[in-house]
């Protein structure tokens, strides 16, 4: 009997959330993220970064991490090693800049939030579930991966891109540190990254204090 419970509670606890994610208002849109990357793509990857860094924290004060809170920190997941920094997180939304510094490829990950990318440098391979085709993208498009979609993914060495992620936030990450957990076994930047989620889920509670 309290097994039916629990299950009845996990899918009303789903429906809310869902419900939830349907209708309350957003800080950011994915069209909006996406042309203020686009204005500097081309531009070496770090400038890039601290141009669409300053234009967010100049339209969002509050609520975007301050510079010397940028951190970059390795994600292992799904088979591919890069790295991100984090510049703004809720429990629905979060930007943060992406990218690899080598060659990498694996699983993009199946989430229960829409995920778009700009791409910035480099080069960024795609291949859809259910085809037998990939397709390479370059700087200045900018990828849009629905939620419950899965890719196999490769970018090449030198890749970055600008990311903003929208839905269930917490659902995403235990994807993004599976193999930092279940391969690597870097419990220190399992440390940072629960930090600065921390961090920006803090920043985000004192704006909405006022
Ligand atoms: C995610 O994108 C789909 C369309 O692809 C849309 O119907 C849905 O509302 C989006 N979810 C959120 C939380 O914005």
């Amino acid at each position: 009997m309290s097994k039916i419970f629990m299950l009845v509670l996990f899918g009303a606890l789903i429906y809310g959330i869902h419900l939830w994610l349907n209708t309350k208002s957003y800080l950011f849109d994915d069209q909006t993220i996406a042309r203020i990357a686009e204005k500097y793509f081309g531009l070496p990857h770090q400038d890039a970064f601290d141009k669409v860094g300053e234009v967010l924290r100049e339209r969002y004060p509050g609520h975007i991490l301050p510079k010397e809170r940028e951190e970059w920190i390795f994600v292992n997941a799904g088979g591919w090693m890069g790295a991100m920094c984090l510049v703004h997180a809720s429990l629905t939304e979060y930007i943060l800049f992406f990218g690899t510094a080598v060659d990498t490829s694996g699983h993009s990950g199946r989430y229960w939030a829409n995920v778009s990318d700009t791409i910035m440098t480099g080069n960024f391979r795609q291949w859809k579930e259910g085809t037998t085709e990939s397709e390479e993208y370059g700087p200045g498009v900018t990828l849009l991966h629905a939620w419950g979609e899965a890719t196999s993914v490769q970018w090449t060495a030198g890749t970055w891109m600008v990311e903003y992620g929208r839905g269930f936030i917490p659902s995403t990450l235990p994807f993004a540190v599976s193999d930092t957990i279940f391969s690597t076994q870097d419990f220190y930047t399992l440390y940072r990254v629960v930090r600065i989620y921390g961090e920006a889920l803090f920043q985000e509670l004192l704006c909405a204090l006022g």
